[in-house]
């Protein structure tokens, strides 16, 4: 399936593009790296191969899928209405991992949107997504290339554990830089408002359209990642305010093997069958790798993966986000 590991940030051999062009042109998926996670693509315009990546993720039809373009100005052209502050934060963050969602176009198939009105548009940065979005010359339908409900992928071999009987191409991009989902920011009836938060923050929004983005409510429109429990992975996820960390130590059950993932290890004593395990302070660092420490902690077996919730802020906003998803809500 997928090539020998290339570096991140690196273009691929255009025969290599030209057979996943091939491919999709042909109907069929094809995972690409893209900078924030790895995605599923399909043909946006062809609604039978765009059926086949529910399919593939055992996703519900009606929730949408983002529509990826080469640039800007191919973006536009699948939105009916292009509200200024999406023009503004289009041409402040694309190329980039922010989502814009939007009035769909009339022509767009509605098996894309989950049968809605308005679509969520990003214009990569990674250099294979760009490649290829370029050579195929059209839009790609692409959610995360993992099951539905499940970690996305942040690298070719993510995706190849996800789905270890399919027989797509699967793009080698190397580890993804981002390492968590796009910003989502929705312009629609004249309000913005943030549907998912990412690495471009609540404050770059401010900085560009000097107002700060809503926040979406159970009414806004469907995004399957708002689901309680999402980003899943097997171990239970609990996620310690930083000043009761001991109490959640002490309170480790029997039996229970616990990772404990902090920047640095505390300097009282572990509980038994307590493993630390360090990981970057920034929270921008951390989102890099949180998938990869969400599955390693499933591959080692642990049934507890205790994190300290990070602040509110920033980037913390989007890793604190994604650790209680992970979480399915059991936290504080
Ligand atoms: O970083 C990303 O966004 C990755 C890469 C592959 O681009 N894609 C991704 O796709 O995370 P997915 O399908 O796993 O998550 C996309 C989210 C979903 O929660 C979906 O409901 C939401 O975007 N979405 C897409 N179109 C929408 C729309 N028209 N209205 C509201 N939410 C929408
Ligand atoms: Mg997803």
């Amino acid at each position: 399936m997928g090539v020998t590991a290339e570096q991140s940030g690196q273009e691929l051999p255009l025969p290599l593009i030209e057979e996943a062009v091939r491919r999709l042109r042909s109907g069929e998926v094809v995972a690409f790296p893209t900078e924030t996670v790895y995605g599923l693509g399909a043909d946006a315009l062809n609604a039978q191969a765009v059926r086949e990546v529910f399919a593939l993720k055992r996703r519900p039809t009606e929730h949408p899928l983002i529509v990826h373009c080469v640039d800007g100005q191919a973006a536009r052209r699948w939105a009916s209405e292009f509200p200024p502050a999406a023009g503004l934060l289009a041409a402040r963050f694309w190329p980039g991992p922010l989502t814009l969602v939007v009035p769909a176009a009339l022509d767009l198939p509605r098996a894309v949107t989950g049968g809605q009105d308005s679509v969520g548009l990003r214009v990569p940065a990674h250099p294979v997504a760009r490649q290829l979005l370029k050579a195929f010359g059209g839009p790609l339908a692409a959610p995360s290339a993992n099951r539905f409900g499940q970690v996305s992928p942040t690298s070719s071999q993510h995706v190849r554990d996800e789905f270890p009987e399919a027989g797509f191409l699967i793009l080698n991009g190397g580890p993804c830089e981002v390492g968590i989902e796009s910003t989502i920011v929705a312009c629609l009836h004249g309000a913005v408002t943030l549907l998912r938060p990412g690495i471009i923050t609540p404050e770059d929004i401010f900085g560009c359209l000097g107002l700060f983005p809503l926040h979406s409510t159970a009414a806004g429109p469907r995004v399957s990642g708002s689901l309680e429990s999402h980003y899943a992975p097997r171990a239970r996820v609990e996620l310690a305010p930083a000043d009761q960390l001991e109490r959640h130590l002490a309170a480790t059950k029997s039996g229970a093997k616990t990772l404990l993932l902090l920047a640095q290890k505390p300097d009282h004593p572990l509980p038994p069958l307590v493993e630390f395990r360090a990981i970057p302070d920034d929270p921008r660092e951390l989102a890099r790798v949180l998938y990869s420490l969400l599955r390693e902690g499933d591959e080692r077996g642990f049934d507890r993966l205790l994190f300290v919730q990070p602040a509110n802020e920033g980037v913390g906003l989007a890793v604190g986000d994604r650790l209680r998803r992970a979480s399915g809500g059991r936290n504080g």
